[in-house]
């Protein structure tokens, strides 16, 4: 294995942005083979050296993840011939494997994990998995209490089944415009948009806030990124290896 910048090998390890391991070096708290490193620069070989960072050793990370916030204008995808995509967005890690877990469309904005962890991707993906994924959108019109009921019982929105219950909050509501959050547990294409077609309102701004047990940043302006810390990327295995029982059928089966 090539040798990797110090700064960069800890920052992978989600132990901080690269000024927040450089401190760690600084304190004095990370060892390359027994000396007090140098600096973030320093090229360490992390198959051959003994690296510890507060006496813990720490192994290279193979997986990099990264939460986005996403941008409008940019698309959900690894390359495109057009338009700028989220993965060109991550400049830091010269790491050509990345890619989305998942799709926002090009005028949505928010949360979306970029990964080169395809298991872990694939399961928080699969339709069996149920993840929660909570939008915040503003659309044309008021809503309801009836509508609230609606996106609970499933929407019809053009699929062959109706879409599984849906948690419609809403923050306010007007005569010209409103404003509420949805958590869904599936992933149609452009689905919130498709939902709320459903009860003839126009999405005017969507922004996806959480998926499972991951949060946006309120730190992260659009178009801003941080790599995931160690607790998050647990947190997403435990989502990921927990299938949820499906709320819909839990519904169907009550008496
Ligand atoms: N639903 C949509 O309609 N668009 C998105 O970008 C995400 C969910």
């Amino acid at each position: 294995m090539e040798p990797i910048r110090l700064d960069k090998l800890l920052a992978d390890a989600g132990l901080g942005s690269r000024s927040q391991v450089r401190q760690l070096i600084r304190k004095g708290l990370v060892t390359v083979d027994g000396a007090p490193a140098k600096g973030g620069e320093q090229k360490v070989d992390p198959e051959g050296q003994e690296i510890l960072c507060q006496g813990e050793p720490m192994a290279y990370a193979r997986f990099s993840y990264f939460l986005l916030n996403k941008p409008a204008g940019v698309v959900s995808a690894v390359t495109d011939a057009r338009d700028k995509t989220v993965v060109e967005l991550i400049e830091e890690p010269k790491r050509r494997d990345l890619f989305p877990v998942g799709r926002l469309d090009k005028d949505t904005e928010g949360l979306l994990l970029i990964t080169n962890d395809g298991l872990l991707a694939s399961r928080l993906l699969s339709p069996g998995r149920h993840v929660e994924k909570t939008y915040y959108a503003e659309v044309d019109g008021p809503l309801s209490e009836l509508d609230v009921s609606l996106f609970a019982e499933g929407l019809d929105i053009g699929e062959p089944r109706r879409t599984l219950p849906a948690r419609l909050e809403i923050e306010e509501s007007g005569p010209e415009r409103s404003q509420a959050r949805l958590t869904i547990t599936e992933g149609k294409y452009h689905q919130v948009k498709r939902m709320f077609q459903a009860i003839g309102r126009r999405v005017r701004y969507l922004k996806r806030l959480s998926m499972g047990p991951l949060g946006l940043d309120p730190a992260l302006a659009p178009g801003e990124y941080r790599p995931l810390s160690r607790e998050e990327v647990e947190a997403l295995k435990r989502e990921a290896a927990a299938p949820r029982p499906r709320e819909g059928q839990k519904k169907e089966e009550a008496p």
